[in-house]
């Protein structure tokens, strides 16, 4: 790390300081601090990429404020951060002392230190740019060498001034089964706090991840929009205060409510970053800034095609056996899908998981399900052609299990109590912040990897948050580290295990969509996004999650009809197009399908395989959205080089004559002449498009033409319409 002394005119890649000025770059962005020595560190702007041209003159005119207000001293705006010091003082101030910068793969990252003039306590504020992603992500590392240990009771990883106006929030929000649904709200003055107190799990009810649309109400396509996502799956508070003044400020963090952390002397207390972007290309260009930044250096293998998958748990749920598994690989082997998942139900001897009331953290194979045990199913799996996979929820125990028979000590609960139970009114959640917890769980992935290595992927689930604030661990004095303690346990052992095995592809759920966050995703490589795999509401859900995150990370299924979760009944073909949007897989029993649905489910699997580079690594331009009301959404994905495009036209509503908005395609080459190619078409006529080509920029000034319905027989005739069109450049 190099510690910049303040010489003028200093450039570096990605940043440049002046005396007393940090201009952070990247490709598309700016932000800029002023760091004069033994002052505070000043927040000046961030936005669009400025020219050196206006640099100066936006230091030279535009309010400076506080970048990172500590509580206590002169504070005029709501506090990043508040710490009692060992003497009792509850006030800190924070003056610059160094700046220093560092290239780290293909980043520059900038540590301003600040050093509180009386006490030996200091916080670098920490801003890393990438050389090719528009997100810039800042976060905070603590320490001090006071006499006693320090009481940090907020802590925010960054802070942002955002000039008011007609300031609306984008945030997604729900519950199990609904995770991911999108709201848009105007800023009025007050306070408005997402937090999230689940422990385990922290996007089911609310997200980590935020947009501010400065231009009004936020357009998919147009306006100034920036983007917010903390990287963290514990408790968090995004909060925006709107307050008095010209400003709103928005601050994002771990949530201190019962956490405040006792730092000793020494230790570096580092908050996880803040991951922030903008665009004025509307709430979608924020999106791909987002995905694209993800894709490249969030995700784990954001650059690797997933494999179409077959998921045992809505066709079988806990009824697992050998010859039904057998089938439901060679059924998934035959429609073309690449890898089988053996979800719950496969474990416990003297506890066998028939259901979720017992056998969580015995991960022994039930011999009376499997007597051939696994090496068997991995042999078949092999022979068919596909790979395999299994489900663990490895933080958690069942009162009914050999593992809290041997270690009760090793369950959240608060001594003298009684534990208040999970799923199956006999769940618990083991304690992450103990080490030994973390060798059982790090031990769970690794015993089965290591006696089982052709184990392809791992789907992690938690269906429990802390019901009980106790840690059987920590010192009566540190219980407030629980949560805290937790996820970086959480976080130690996911990183043992992407040391020793970088290649299986891991899937965070957690009872559907509770892990669909930043702070999971260098370890993991997608996430479920909900229970629900009713096509109509993922049309929702998944656009919700867009947002944020790119569609190579959202798991998305064919499930049966009723769906289990709503009991809607939809057609095979709106099913299918659905899940083609995402990470395209199955959830179902293959041998319930008539011959024509597998049939179906041959040909779309074969047409995914054609564009899943494009869904999976392309930019995505949402068109349409569902949240508009009128019963259509549509969106499409464009690769990189704009030479392949996939449009998705859903109806989420049916009215009969209705006449949609037809709807213009966005993010082709306008030079470009593409061919179009319906898939997965059903239509006894082609549709008048069908092999015509079109110049981009027609496609983008006037879209194609949907019809009102499909062209099938009446008794195919059904309330639901979709259409997915392929545009080949010529
Ligand atoms: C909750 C998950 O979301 C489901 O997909 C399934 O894995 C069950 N747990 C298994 O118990």
């Amino acid at each position: 790390m190099k510690r910049l002394t303040f010489l003028a005119g200093l450039f570096l890649a990605g940043c440049m300081a002046l005396p007393a000025q940090v201009h952070l770059t990247s490709p598309g962005l700016s932000l800029i601090l002023e760091a004069e020595p033994g002052q505070k560190a000043r927040f000046v702007y961030f936005g669009p990429r400025l020219a050196e041209a206006d640099v100066k003159t936006v230091l030279e005119t535009e309010k400076k404020h506080d970048a990172y207000p500590a509580y206590g001293m002169g504070f005029s705006t709501p506090p990043a951060m508040a710490a009692t010091h060992a003497d009792g003082n509850m006030s800190t101030e924070l003056r610059v002392e160094s700046v220093a910068t560092d290239s780290l793969d293909g980043s520059v990252v900038t540590r301003i230190r600040l050093k509180d003039p009386v006490y030996p306590f200091n916080v670098d504020l920490c801003y890393r740019v990438w050389n090719d992603a528009d997100v810039i992500e800042t976060w905070t590392e603590t320490v001090h060498k006071e006499k006693k240990p320090v009481v940090l009771t907020q802590f925010a990883s960054g802070w942002l001034p955002v000039q008011r106006g007609d300031v609306w929030l984008s945030s997604l929000s729900g519950s199990w089964g609904n995770e991911g649904m999108l709201t848009h709200e105007k800023l009025t003055p007050g306070v408005k706090s997402i937090r999230n107190y689940d422990g385990v799990r922290n996007s089911q009810a609310s997200h980590a991840e935020v947009m501010l649309s400065l231009d009004g109400k936020p357009s998919e396509t147009q306006g100034r929009v920036i983007g917010a996502a903390l990287c963290y799956s514990g408790n968090f508070d995004v909060s925006v205060a709107t307050e008095p003044g010209k400003y709103h400020y928005l601050s994002a963090g771990i949530d201190p409510a019962n956490s405040s952390y006792s730092l000793p002397a020494g230790e570096v207390f580092a908050t996880p970053a803040l991951a922030l972007t903008y665009s004025d290309e509307g709430t979608s260009g924020a999106s791909r800034n987002f995905h694209r930044w993800a894709r490249k250096h969030r995700i784990a293998h954001g650059d690797r095609l997933r494999k179409i998958l077959l998921n045992s748990w809505e066709g079988i749920y806990f009824d697992v056996n050998e010859p039904v598994v057998e089938e439901m690989m060679g059924d998934i082997a035959s429609m073309g899908g690449e890898l089988f998942v053996l979800d719950d139900g496969w474990f416990g001897e003297k506890y066998p998981r028939v259901d979720d009331k017992g056998g969580l953290g015995d991960w022994t194979i039930d011999r009376k399900k499997l007597p051939d045990g696994i090496s068997n199913l991995l042999k078949s799996a092999d022979a068919k052609g596909i790979k395999f996979g299994i489900w663990i929820e490895p933080e958690m125990a069942n009162v009914r299990s050999e593992l809290y028979e041997k270690h009760p000590d090793w369950i959240i609960k608060a001594p003298n109590r009684e534990p208040v139970y999970g799923r199956g009114g006999g769940q618990l959640v083991l304690d992450l912040g103990n080490p030994e917890v973390q060798d059982f769980v790090f031990g769970v992935f690794d015993r089965l990897m290591t006696e089982y290595p052709a184990i392809d992927y791992i789907k992690w689930d938690a269906n429990m948050n802390v019901k009980n604030h106790g840690s059987q661990y920590l010192k009566p004095s540190e219980q407030s580290k629980l949560y805290i303690n937790y996820h970086r346990g959480f976080e130690n052992v996911c990183r043992r295990i992407r040391e020793k095995y970088p290649d299986v592809t891991v899937q965070a759920c957690a009872s559907g969509g509770g892990r669909a966050n930043y702070g999971v995703l260098p370890w993991f490589d997608e996430f479920w996004v909900s229970d629900n795999t009713d096509p109509v509401q993922r049309v929702f859900m998944q656009w919700g999650t867009s947002y944020f995150f790119p569609a190579i990370t959202q798991a998305s299924h064919i499930s049966a009809s009723p769906c289990h979760a709503t009991h809607r009944a939809t057609p095979m073909k709106y099913r299918i197009d659905v899940a083609m949007s995402g990470r395209l897989g199955m959830e179902m029993q293959p041998k319930h399908m008539t011959d024509d649905e597998k049939e179906m489910c041959r040909r779309a699997i074969a047409q995914y395989k054609e564009i899943r580079p494009v869904v999976q690594l392309g930019d995505q331009y949402r068109l349409h959205s569902p949240y508009e009301g009128d019963g259509l959404a549509s969106m499409m994905y464009v690769s990189e080089d704009k030479n392949d495009g996939v449009f998705f036209w859903w109806k989420t509503d049916y009215l009969y004559n209705h006449c949609d908005a037809r709807v213009p395609m966005a993010g082709l080459d306008p030079g470009k002449t593409y061919r179009v190619t319906e898939l997965n078409r059903i239509d006894n006529s082609p549709l008048p498009c069908e092999g015509k080509t079109y110049t981009g920029a027609y496609l983008m000034a006037n879209g194609l033409d949907m019809p009102m319905r499909h062209d099938v027989a009446v008794e195919k005739m059904s309330d639901y319409q979709s259409r997915v069109l392929r545009l080949t450049a010529e």
